[in-house]
């Protein structure tokens, strides 16, 4: 089971994770932003385009070259890319070494860096290739969200509201904290943060590999994934996220409680539009979705506060509960 350490004061923690490493990874803005911190790291450009099998490889070379052991750990500094691409690193050498995380977005601090999915994206399709590899220690400093700018504050929004639809307390607690996220206050942030880390380590440790619970964490992912594999990096995946539940939930309206609807849908509009992807595009990729288990799509809907239920509908119900669901975005 993963160690999670998370404070806005913890820069021993986040050093000691870095000595204590045989290698660290990061991404070319990491490394500018921190240079004390990753002093001696490989550096792999910045950006989703870096999560692919080339950089995989990259990384496995440089671990060798570097004379990494077995017994060793090697530490991902950076962003969900760094931490998906170096978590797959460590599962596959010498058949698994030991990584450590330290999320320096709020996407990764609310998500990737908890629950050990590492991946990278193969023949178009977003994480096609990864394992299920739990980071030996992930360590959450605040202090690295002082460097972000809005649009990866945005993007980390996304799936911190994901995680906020999961629980009853943590809704109601989202709709409190909701000035204070937009507006950056540091206290209700970290209070957030706190509450998704708590939440997807209790899914997590339920259900370590996706078999039941674990779905829940794919709302609004199967739209938010077709989205990205066709427009790629015009959005950030946390805003593909934020348009994924959008558009999910007013696909899926006649299934949601209307009151908690009307909640849902407001909040989502305060950070996102609905997106502007043909239905055909869109259904032609989440056909392929790694949650489909027969010819059905499937989908992860918050029916009421704190409750989540798998939907599975056929691609012609799918392409048309989108398109109305776009009409539907337009009126409200
Ligand atoms: N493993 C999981 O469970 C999981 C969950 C959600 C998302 N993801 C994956 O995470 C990725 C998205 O993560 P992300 O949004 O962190 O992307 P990212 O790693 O690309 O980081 C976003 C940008 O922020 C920069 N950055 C990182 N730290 C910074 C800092 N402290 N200050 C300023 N800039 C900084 C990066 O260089 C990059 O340009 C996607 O690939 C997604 O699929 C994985």
């Amino acid at each position: 089971m993963t160690e999670i350490v998370s404070g806005a004061d913890i820069i021993s923690d986040v050093i000691s994770a870095v000595h204590g490493s045989a290698m660290v990874i990061t991404d070319s803005n990491v490394a500018r932003l921190y240079p004390q911190l990753t002093e001696n790291a490989f550096v792999i450009p910045a950006g989703e385009r870096s999560k692919n099998k080339d950089v995989l490889f990259d990384i496995l070379s440089e671990m060798s070259h570097r004379n990494v052991r077995r017994g060793d750990a090697v530490t991902a500094v950076g962003g969900g890319v760094v931490g998906d691409i170096t978590g797959l690193a460590a599962a596959l050498y010498m058949r698994g070494i030991d990584f450590i995380n330290v999320p320096t977005t709020l996407l990764s601090m609310v998500d990737s860096g908890i629950g050990g999915k590492t991946a990278v994206n193969h023949c178009g399709i977003k994480n096609l290739i990864g394992a299920f590899k739990p980071p030996l220690r992930t360590v959450i400093s605040y202090a690295f969200l002082e460097t972000l700018d809005d649009r990866e504050w945005l993007c980390g929004t996304g799936e911190l509201i994901k995680t906020c639809l999961l629980t009853e307390n943590a809704f109601e607690r989202l709709n409190l904290k909701l000035d204070g996220l937009i507006k950056h206050d540091r206290n209700d942030v970290y209070d957030l943060i706190e509450t998704c880390i708590d939440i997807k380590s209790r899914v997590v440790r339920a259900d370590p590999t996706e078999l039941r619970l674990r779905k829940i964490l794919n709302v609004g992912h199967t739209v938010a994934h077709a989205l990205e594999s066709i427009n790629g990096d015009k959005f950030t995946h946390g805003e593909y996220v934020l348009k994924g539940m959008l558009t999910e939930c007013a696909m899926f309206k006649d299934m949601i409680d209307p009151e908690y609807y009307a909640r849902m849908i407001g909040i989502f509009k305060m950070f996102t539009d609905p997106p502007r992807t043909s239905s055909k595009f869109v259904c032609d990729v989440a056909a392929h979705d790694k949650k489909n288990v027969d010819n059905d799509i499937r989908l992860m809907i918050p029916t009421n506060k704190g409750e989540v239920s798998e939907i599975s509908v056929t691609n012609d119900a799918f392409i048309s509960r989108y398109e109305s669901a776009l009409k539907e975005l337009k009126r409200v």
